[in-house]
């Protein structure tokens, strides 16, 4: 698929199948993630692949535990028992902190979204597990991960095959502001 395509078609998927994602996509998505820009060259971030079931679950309950009433229900609402929506294959992209962190760990999750759809597979970026993470939380998760004392969780990203999926969102004209 071309990117152009590719960038058009993504949508996040909130419906995923039990079904692994294959090893040589994994491969794909892994290459496609390190393909991708880092601030000075640093490749600073880690990019966490988890397949392992029970660390996903517990991920989940530990947002689960954390959330509040409004977003529950959002969740609730969108028949969503799991914070990845049951995707069989999660990266976590986790960094210390820099300026330039976030925006890093935004560049390689939408590599991975693209690089997702071109697979035809879909893919959700998921920034509510922050909080399993925080050192503010003493029943963090951050040991799980083995992650170093200044590393944080930047954002995830959950991937598979879509069970159902919305269609892609609308454009807002009004974002562009125009100097010819
Ligand atoms: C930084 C970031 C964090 C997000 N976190 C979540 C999340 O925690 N849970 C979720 O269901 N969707 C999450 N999303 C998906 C957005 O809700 C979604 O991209 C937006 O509604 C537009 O829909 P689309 O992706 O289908 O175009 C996140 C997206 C971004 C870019």
């Amino acid at each position: 698929m071309d990117v152009l395509s590719a960038i058009k078609k993504r949508s996040s998927c909130r419906d995923f199948k039990n079904d692994q994602i294959k090893k040589e996509d994994l491969d794909i998505l892994i290459e496609a993630a390190l393909a991708s820009p880092t601030a000075i060259n640093l490749q600073d971030l880690k990019i966490n692949v988890i397949q392992d079931r029970n660390l996903i679950d517990d991920i989940s309950q530990e947002c689960f535990r954390l959330m509040d009433e409004n977003v529950k229900k959002r969740m609730q609402d969108r028949n969503a028992e799991n914070i990845f929506y049951n995707a069989p294959t999660i990266f976590i992209l986790t960094s210390p902190k820099t300026v330039y962190s976030d925006l890093n760990a935004g560049i390689v999750a939408q590599s991975l979204c693209l690089a997702s759809e071109h697979l035809g597979l879909s893919s959700c970026i998921i920034g509510m597990v922050a909080p399993a993470f925080d050192e503010t939380n003493p029943k963090n998760l951050k040991s799980r991960l083995d992650m170093e004392e200044n590393e944080y969780f930047c954002v995830s990203v959950a991937v598979g095959y879509a069970n159902s999926k919305k269609l892609p969102h609308d454009f807002d004209r009004n974002q562009i502001k125009e100097f010819y």
